[in-house]
């Protein structure tokens, strides 16, 4: 009953039609917020970064900065170069990709052109994975087989950018679908896998 609840109230958050009513909602212009720009040079060194990676299951209340945030999306899903190419290689180059990000202040959409979150809503659905205070929603076209590679180089950018600031985090297939029904994904999307990310306890 309460799972029902909390899919109502984020699909009508979500600005989806009402499933019990079919009514559909009033418009809101979408709240967004700019990113501090990601760092791009320091860090500890790869080797050392590889040897230090780790999944880290029990994590603090603290928030992760949003520094470290712009930081290890752009690690994720970031454009790296002048002609809007990512972090990491997709098939053909058609970036079929989506990251959402769950934290207190709510669902959001990486836009990583804009080095920017779009807000999706301003539930806090931290809970729904664990707790912790950020979690990173990865999703791709189903019955692709690139879909899957894509989302593990992006999981596994954030797991090194992770080891190298002493953030935690573990990558979970369990409750990855929390979301899906609520989530605005493009048509043939699913999501793939989830992170938890926070300071170890
Ligand atoms: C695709 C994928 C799905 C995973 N799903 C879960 C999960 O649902 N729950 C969990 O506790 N760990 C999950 N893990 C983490 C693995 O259990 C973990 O990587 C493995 O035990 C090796 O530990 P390590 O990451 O510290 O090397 C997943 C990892 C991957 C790559």
């Amino acid at each position: 009953m309460k799972r029902i609840a909390f899919v109502l109230c984020l699909a009508m958050l979500f600005g989806m039609a009402n499933p019990l009513t079919g009514s559909a909602p009033a418009v809101a212009p979408a709240k967004a917020i700019t990113l501090p720009k990601p760092v791009m040079n320091g860090g500890i060194p790869l080797m050392e970064a590889l040897s230090k990676r780790k999944s880290v299951r029990e994590v603090s209340g603290k928030p992760v900065s949003e520094q470290d945030l712009s930081n290890l999306l752009w690690a994720a899903w970031g454009v790296n170069r002048p002609d809007g190419r990512r972090t990491v290689p997709t098939s053909r180059n058609k970036q079929e990709a989506e990251l959402f990000v769950v934290l207190e202040s709510g669902v959001w959409r990486y836009d990583a052109a804009g080095n920017a979150l779009v807000q999706l809503s301003p539930v806090d659905a931290r809970s729904r994975f664990g707790g912790a205070p950020l979690t990173l929603v990865y999703a791709a076209k189903a019955g692709d087989d690139a879909g899957g590679m894509h989302v593990g180089s992006m999981y596994q950018n954030v797991g090194l950018y992770c080891a190298s600031v002493g953030l935690g985090n573990v990558v979970k297939s369990t409750g990855r679908a929390e979301l899906d029904s609520v989530l605005r994904l493009p048509a043939g999307y699913k999501t793939y896998v989830v992170q938890s990310i926070g300071w170890p306890r």
